[in-house]
């Protein structure tokens, strides 16, 4: 069955606590926390000090969105902090040798590694480290904001990574970020999506149970 993960970015931080009790309740299986700098993408939005609060008041399983520059400089604090999966943007890597090193580095912290590729990134930008990794990222919108329209360039991508997973017998799952809703989700779903990142769908919905049955 596919995976729900609500992106905590469309909570309301005033009540975190109640907001993630909340959605464990409504039966998500993941939580996807964005982090934002300010400079790889154009808005803030937490760190790994709130992540850390966020660790000690659940033990869903916490999937970490790196949307930074510099991800091998604050990683550990990322992991120190709880995460259980660590998703950093390849676009922010300087070249081969430091993605190497940084998914290297998250394996040996027994932390599950993720890469994303923004919207006019190819699958083929990875292609050289998919055999190491348990998730693979496909934002369906420009990483920043929540809310926005869903690209359905996403679902080919999506496609080919499942044809490539099957081909080689790798073993990350698929998971999609952006614009996810009944209808989209129905879409990456059908396309072969593992996960799927859901924010403002749940979060502005009257029915967090709803909004996550719906996409099941
Ligand atoms: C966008 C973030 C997403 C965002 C999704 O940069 O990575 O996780 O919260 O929000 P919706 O589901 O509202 O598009
Ligand atoms: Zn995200």
């Amino acid at each position: 069955m596919i995976k729900i993960a609500p992106s905590l970015l469309s909570a309301n931080f005033a009540y975190l606590k109640d907001e993630i009790d909340a959605i464990e309740k409504a039966k998500a299986d993941w939580i996807h926390y964005d982090v934002m700098d300010g400079h790889f993408v154009p808005n803030i939005s937490f760190g790994y000090s709130i992540l850390k609060d966020v660790a000690k008041v659940t033990d869903m399983f916490l999937d970490v969105h790196l949307m930074i520059s510099e991800p091998l400089k604050y990683v550990d604090h990322f992991i120190d902090s709880g995460a259980s999966l660590i998703v950093f943007h390849i676009e922010a890597m300087k070249d081969q040798a430091q993605t190497q090193e940084l998914i290297r580095k998250i394996k040996d912290r027994h932390v599950q590694v993720g890469i994303s590729i923004k919207p006019d990134t190819p699958v083929t930008e990875i292609a050289d480290y998919l055999e190491l990794l348990d998730v693979v990222l496909v934002m369906s919108v420009e990483p920043g904001f929540g809310g926005q329209s869903f690209m359905p360039l996403a679902l080919s991508k999506i496609k080919s990574l499942k044809n490539m997973r099957d081909h080689h017998q790798y073993h990350y799952l698929i998971e999609v970020d952006g614009g996810i809703n009944a209808e989209t989700g129905k879409l990456c779903k059908e396309a072969g999506a593992d996960v799927m990142v859901a924010g403002s769908y749940v979060f502005n919905s009257d029915s967090y149970q709803e909004s996550i049955a719906s996409l099941k």
